[in-house]
């Protein structure tokens, strides 16, 4: 390996450069970039079809840009094989819309499939690690619990707990807030700041929701038909006028 491959001291966790994706006629990505430092909270914002599952899926290495480099802690991984690849993806907890929990297994079951799958622990320290993850979620003893018999916000918690069991460096969020009512959404927007203070993880959230946009993210990032429209942070984005992020903060209720 050669120096300029290992990660440099101000390397950001994420970096995203010049990356493009084609399907057929359709650029659903065109010519992105931008980066995001250890232990930032970064909101990626954009309307239906502007290509954010698609920038999601290339970041966890899931698809191959057409073009472009992502770098993961300074290593370009649009050049891993899959076995590489496999351990990129242990770098990040990635949590679902509608937390996706598996309805017939309990939650300690469902929060430790992935040390089930990835490691060596007895249940003993599976069950330990579980319940260190849910206390700092502020969940009570609910290892037991089938999710249905969870609230919604449980739910979440349940699905963010299960995303950081293997001690990821980045979270993934996929619209976290949707299908919430907003007192539990703005409950669920401070989770993710506590849960970024705790873990000291890098935070990448994709959302609809402006209000949330406004009240976590370190750096918005708005993305419009497959560009990078504008970013920065809230302040300067909402400093400047014309642009599809002012018209993002007009279009939703937001008081200054
Ligand atoms: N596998 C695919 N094959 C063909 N076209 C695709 C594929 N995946 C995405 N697209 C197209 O790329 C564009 C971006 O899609 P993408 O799913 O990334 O949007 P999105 O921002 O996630 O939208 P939404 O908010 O509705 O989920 C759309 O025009 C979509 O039709
Ligand atoms: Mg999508």
């Amino acid at each position: 390996m050669t120096t300029s491959a290992l990660p440099q001291k101000s390397e950001p966790e994420l970096r995203v450069e010049h990356v493009c994706q084609r399907f057929g006629d359709v650029l659903a990505l065109d010519d992105v970039s931008f980066s995001l430092d250890t232990g930032k909270i970064g909101v990626i914002i954009g309307g239906s079809g502007a290509g954010k599952t698609t920038l999601l899926r290339i970041l966890i290495g899931l698809d191959r840009p057409t073009s472009g480099s992502v770098f993961i802690d300074g290593q370009d991984i649009t050049q891993l094989h899959e076995r590489q690849l496999q351990v990129v993806r242990r770098k990040f907890g990635m949590v679902f819309q509608h937390a996706a929990l598996l309805d017939s297994m309990t939650v300690f079951e469902n929060v430790s499939l992935p040390l089930v799958e990835h490691t060596h622990l007895t249940k003993q320290q599976r069950r330990e690690r579980v319940r260190e993850k849910l206390d700092a979620l502020e969940l009570g003893p609910i290892e037991e619990r089938l999710p249905s018999q969870l609230s919604g916000g449980m739910r979440k918690r349940v699905g963010i707990a299960r995303a950081l069991i293997l001690e990821p460096k980045i979270l993934l969020y996929d619209e976290p807030t949707s299908g919430l009512d907003p007192i539990t959404a703005r409950l669920v927007d401070q989770l993710i700041v506590k849960t970024r203070d705790r873990f000291g993880v890098t935070s990448l959230i994709i959302s609809h929701d402006m209000a949330e946009a406004h009240s976590i993210a370190d750096e918005l990032f708005v993305l419009n038909k497959g560009k990078l429209d504008s970013r920065g942070t809230v302040a300067e984005l909402r400093r400047q006028t014309g642009g599809l992020a002012s018209r993002f903060f007009e279009s939703s209720l937001i008081q200054q």
